[in-house]
């Protein structure tokens, strides 16, 4: 498995952006093993707004809010020419090595095994390290709308863009940042790469994928 891909949901903001970064997607996936993760988006949001209005309990609203995650699956699947949703690992495994795109619906595998924190901690960045780790994949690119992890919320003019850090580095970090808190504590002990680039560049992606130099952060394993 070369890589798993998450595609942020934050992407379909702009409906062009998102169609034309699956377009690449599929592209790419005649040359690379991809599966792709999707991530909560809108979806995941209704669930927010729903646990403030009830309160509901932990692990409910990660529940529903994974439901959200396979929501955006299917979405994506729609949009990504020659892709195919699917619930069950091994059929993404296997699809990863022909030349069609894998779309991994996680609540089956995350209902079934419930193996991370039920908290808002865990969102698909957390759930997607712990694909790429079932899936012992290489990279872990995880694909948003900013250029990747920045010092300050980038929407600041000082905030400056991060090229790479150590899982210890981001653990450390106290701010809200592009990715979500309990990823650190998951890439700390995964032999995984992670990439955080911004899928508005849909050739960034390319280009993490060929081992290139280009915008992005990255989140280096340890070695
Ligand atoms: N320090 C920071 N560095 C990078 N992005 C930040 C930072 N602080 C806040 N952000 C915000 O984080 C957003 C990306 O994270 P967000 O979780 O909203 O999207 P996503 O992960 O792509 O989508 P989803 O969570 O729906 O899958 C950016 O749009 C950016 O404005
Ligand atoms: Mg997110």
């Amino acid at each position: 498995m070369e890589a798993v891909v998450k595609v942020g949901g934050s992407l379909s903001e702009e409906p062009k952006v998102l169609i034309k970064f699956c377009a690449k997607l599929s592209q790419l996936a005649k040359n690379y093993g991809l599966v792709v993760v999707p991530g909560g988006g809108r979806f995941a949001d209704v669930v927010r707004d729903s646990d403030e209005q009830f309160n509901l309990s932990s692990s409910v609203s990660h529940r529903m809010a994974i439901l959200g995650m396979d929501q955006f699956g299917m979405l994506l699947a729609q949009i990504t020419p020659n892709s195919c949703a699917t619930y069950l690992l091994g059929d993404a495994k296997h699809l990863s090595q022909t030349e069609a795109v894998p779309i991994f619906l996680p609540s089956r595998l995350l209902f079934k095994e419930n193996p991370l924190k039920n908290s808002w901690e865990v969102t698909s960045d957390s759930i997607a390290a712990y694909v790429a780790g079932m899936l012992q994949a290489s990279k872990l690119v995880l694909v948003t709308d900013v250029d990747g992890v920045f010092t300050e919320d980038p929407a600041r003019k000082d905030a400056v863009l991060i090229e790479q850090l150590s899982p210890e580095e981001l653990l450390k970090f106290n701010k809200r940042t592009s990715v979500d808190r309990f990823l650190a504590k998951l890439l700390l002990e995964a032999p995984v790469d992670c990439y955080v680039v911004n899928g508005k560049y849909p050739e960034r992606v390319e280009a993490v994928l060929a081992g290139q130099q280009t915008t992005c952060t990255l989140i280096s394993a340890k070695k």
